[in-house]
């Protein structure tokens, strides 16, 4: 069965409690949690405070994805926060197997990313080490973006070099027709911000994501 983790980026933050409960309810498996910067990309989104807030109010695992410069200075607050899966940027660090002891350290699974233009082969040496790969189908900054296919098609190749428990998750633009193309392509989780928020009926969203 596929992961489902809205992307808490498209959700009224003034009633963001109002928002979590509403995906949760209407069967979201994870809450994806966009953390941006202004410096690793150019949009400013939640922080530390904003995720421990977060984690009281729900018993979801918190999938948060960290588009920052330095994640090495913020996996001990993340994940003291409550950050279940913490997900860094392969361009952000120069190194990762450091990093991935880190997050592990603090018992937070881990994951990697990767940019549109960032080849899958960047990350080869480390995919036996890591819980999951995020491969990003859009520039990372912003949500409602469309989907780049070129991108979705780096999946077959990390799933011929990963061992089968590898979690291969893909995140912009992701719709029922985007999702089911990552789906056949071997995507074991979906993050979809705009799709889900957008729609009339939340849970049919979701449902029709994850069959
Ligand atoms: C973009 C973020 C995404 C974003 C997805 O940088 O990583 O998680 O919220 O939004 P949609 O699903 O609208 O493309
Ligand atoms: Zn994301």
């Amino acid at each position: 069965m596929t992961i489902i983790s809205p992307s808490i980026l498209s959700a009224d933050f003034a009633n963001l409690e109002r928002d979590i409960k509403l995906i949760e309810n209407a069967g979201a498996d994870w809450v994806h949690i966009d953390v941006m910067d202004g410096h690793f990309v150019p949009n400013i989104t939640i922080g530390v405070p904003v995720v421990k807030s977060i984690r009281k109010i729900t018993n979801l695992p918190l999938d948060v994805h960290l588009m920052i410069e330095n994640p090495e200075k913020y996996v001990e607050p993340f994940a003291k926060a409550g950050a279940d899966i913490l997900t860094f940027h392969i361009e952000a660090t120069d190194t990762p197997e450091i990093l991935i002891n880190k997050i592990k350290s603090f018992g937070c699974k881990v994951g990697v990313s990767i940019k549109p233009k960032t080849p899958p082969e960047t990350i080869l040496n480390i995919l036996q080490y890591v819980d999951m790969v995020l491969v990003m189908t859009v520039e990372p900054g912003f949500g409602g973006q469309s989907f780049m296919n070129d991108c979705a098609n780096k999946i077959p190749y990390i799933k011929d070099n990963s061992p089968e428990t590898l979690i291969i998750q893909v995140d912009g633009g992701i719709n029922s027709k985007t999702g089911q193309i990552c789906k056949n392509l071997g995507a074991t989780s979906l993050v979809a911000g705009s799709y889900i928020y957008n729609s009339k009926n939340i849970a049919d969203a979701i449902k029709t994501l994850k069959e």
